[in-house]
């Protein structure tokens, strides 16, 4: 079995090690392509592959046409909105991703930036804390669940809006589920996004949600771009100069951000929330036992497309 590891933004050297042992203790081959700056590059590696272990790396029909030999696609992480799950099942190829393995990173990181954003982007000015303050989380996922799980020790008073997740799955967290997004953003002077991007959540977080929010506002974003409408964010900031975005997933319009509010709005140059050597390790592991699993049991556990 051939077992391509094709990772543009690379995993941490620790982690392609513990990827390595796993495949080629099952006595599988590993190739690795990194950092690659093509698309034909990418094209050219998945011509023999059997299986293929990716990030955000874009795995469209072209990818799967040029792949006669492919069985399965492991997203090593949890969005897959990156595979064309069409295509896919078109091709008779499973896809499946790693849920929750590099959750801990994530939620690590969205408090870096609210912290970073209340204390005024460590400008030497005088900022508020966390402490006492609401915090509204916006999908309660395995990312969610982290951020509320580490929100209480900043002390902070955690409300939750997910249409998918039960009221009692919150409450045992010691969140407050809350019935709407509508209310979740009246609520809460901060809020943190876990949703994926799909139809129905592309574009959804617009100016009439945002506005709700009180003042002193500050929205941090560690799950899509897509999710936001990035006019409607610009209006809303250029209405309230109270209003901060931290981001983790640099804006379409990033330049525009820039120049209009140098001091409210700051994005991360890549997207780093599961850069960190545990969540590349264990998201790593997790899809190489994955592919050895479907090969030699047919399991076919965290598949996501038909
Ligand atoms: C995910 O969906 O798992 C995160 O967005 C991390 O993506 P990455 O592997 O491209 O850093």
């Amino acid at each position: 079995m051939k077992v391509l590891l094709a990772t543009e933004k690379p995993f941490a050297k620790v982690a392609v090690d513990d990827i390595r042992k796993v495949i080629e203790a099952a006595g599988y081959e590993m190739t690795l392509l990194e950092k690659y700056a093509e698309k034909a590059q990418l094209l050219d590696a998945v011509k023999d592959a059997n299986a293929i272990i990716i990030r955000s790396d874009i795995i469209d029909k072209e990818v799967f046409e040029a792949a006669p030999n492919l069985k399965i696609v492991v997203r090593a992480g949890a969005g897959y909105d990156n595979v064309d799950l069409t295509a896919a099942t078109e091709h008779g190829v499973c896809v499946m991703n790693t849920p929750g393995q590099n959750s801990n990173a994530v939620a690590e990181l969205v408090f870096g930036m609210f912290v970073f954003a209340v204390r005024n982007f460590f400008n030497g000015t005088s900022g508020t804390e966390l402490k006492g303050k609401k915090l509204g989380i916006h999908a309660y996922g395995n990312v969610g669940r982290n951020v509320a799980r580490v929100a209480k020790g900043f002390g902070m008073e955690v409300y939750a809006y997910d249409a998918f997740c039960p009221n009692e799955a919150m409450e045992a967290d010691g969140v407050k589920p809350v019935a709407s997004a509508e209310e979740l953003y009246s609520t809460c002077s901060l809020i943190s996004l876990h949703l994926p991007a799909t139809a129905e959540t592309k574009n959804s977080i617009n100016f009439e949600l945002l506005s709700k929010m009180p003042k002193n506002a500050v929205l941090v974003n560690t799950a899509r771009k897509e999710v936001i409408n990035e006019s409607e964010l610009i209006k809303l900031m250029d209405e309230r100069n109270d209003f901060k975005y931290v981001t983790d997933i640099m804006p379409a319009a990033h330049m525009k951000f820039v120049e209009l509010f140098p001091t409210r709005y700051f994005s991360t140059p890549k997207k780093m929330g599961a850069q960190t050597a545990e969540a590349n390790i264990n998201a790593g592991i997790a899809a190489a036992e994955q592919i050895v699993s479907f090969f030699e049991t047919g399991s076919e556990k965290f598949r996501v497309n038909k």
